[in-house]
């Protein structure tokens, strides 16, 4: 069977250098003390200080080390190693407590055997989970009783739209599929090749897969703006610094959150 995770891994190392120098994660205003959270999960979360939070798919750390800025006792997991390399660094140098491992998801019962107060996951991770039933699974597994999972991503209906806006693709299509388009959503002309593997999730899935991990879902909210410009020429910041769709006459689910607890 194909190593997945060894080639996302590769296009995840490739990718890394780039998105720390982006502007979308604005690593400088990061360093100087500003958070990289959204609103949305600052809110909808809440109060994090002294909790333990296992944060799934951390990439480079950034929102891992922005919840320790909150007061929670935090680790990051994500598979690339250049991007745990990065985090451990940015933790060090900006003096911020927290820990990092470098594993694929699936994997991690093998190195961590704890229980959180939270597990958290947000903003294009979706899509790399090759095993709904199984992420879930390990969620739950986490989770001390009590304990609260919370997710904020992209919302599932928009896989069905390629970036340029067109209804392209099934809603209902399961995976994995490849995609070998070039650069990355930082920067879409980035001189980096790779062929990925993902999967897509319908909200029914994502929200089913933890009801028979037994969790109970406190909400789900869809939002109809989005963190990021999803669909470059399509898409325009609002005043709060939203990215909302520019064709006013249509309105459609582009981010999504949800809580449950164990
Ligand atoms: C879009 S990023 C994370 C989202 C985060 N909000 C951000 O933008 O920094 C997705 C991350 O998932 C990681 N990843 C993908 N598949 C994984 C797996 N099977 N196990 C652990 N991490 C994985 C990638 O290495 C990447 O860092």
């Amino acid at each position: 069977m194909k190593d997945y995770v060894k080639e996302n891994r590769k296009w995840w190392n490739a990718v890394t250098p780039i998105h720390v120098f982006s502007e979308e994660y604005d690593l400088k205003s990061f360093q100087k003390g500003k958070t990289s959270l959204q609103s949305i999960e600052l809110k909808e979360l809440g109060n994090v200080k002294n909790k333990t939070l296992l944060h799934l798919m951390c990439h480079f750390g950034m929102d891992t080390l922005s919840w320790a800025r909150e007061g929670a006792i935090v680790t990051g997991v994500d598979m690339s190693d250049d991007s745990i390399k990065l985090a451990k660094k940015l933790s060090r140098e900006n003096n911020i407590p927290a820990k990092f491992i470098c594993s694929d998801i699936y994997e991690l019962p093998k190195v961590l055997d704890k229980k959180y107060d939270i597990v958290f996951t947000s903003y294009g991770v979706l899509c790399w989970v090759s095993d709904i039933k199984k992420w879930a699974k390990l969620i739950s597994n986490y989770l001390s009783d009590g304990g609260t999972f919370y997710i904020t991503e992209l919302h599932p209906f928009t896989n069905i739209l390629s970036h340029d806006f067109k209804l392209f693709y099934k809603y209902f299509k399961k995976g994995p599929y490849t995609d070998d388009s070039d650069g990355t959503y930082t920067d879409w002309d980035a001189q980096v090749k790779g062929l990925t593997y993902e999967w897509s999730y319908t909200m029914a899935d994502v929200i089913n897969s933890l009801i028979d991990e037994g969790l109970k879902i406190e909400f789900v909210h869809e939002f109809p703006f989005s963190m990021y410009d999803q669909f470059p020429g399509f898409m325009e910041q609002n005043e709060k610094k939203q990215w909302v769709l520019k064709n006013k006459k249509i309105q459609i689910p582009l981010l999504f959150s949800l809580k449950a607890t164990k």
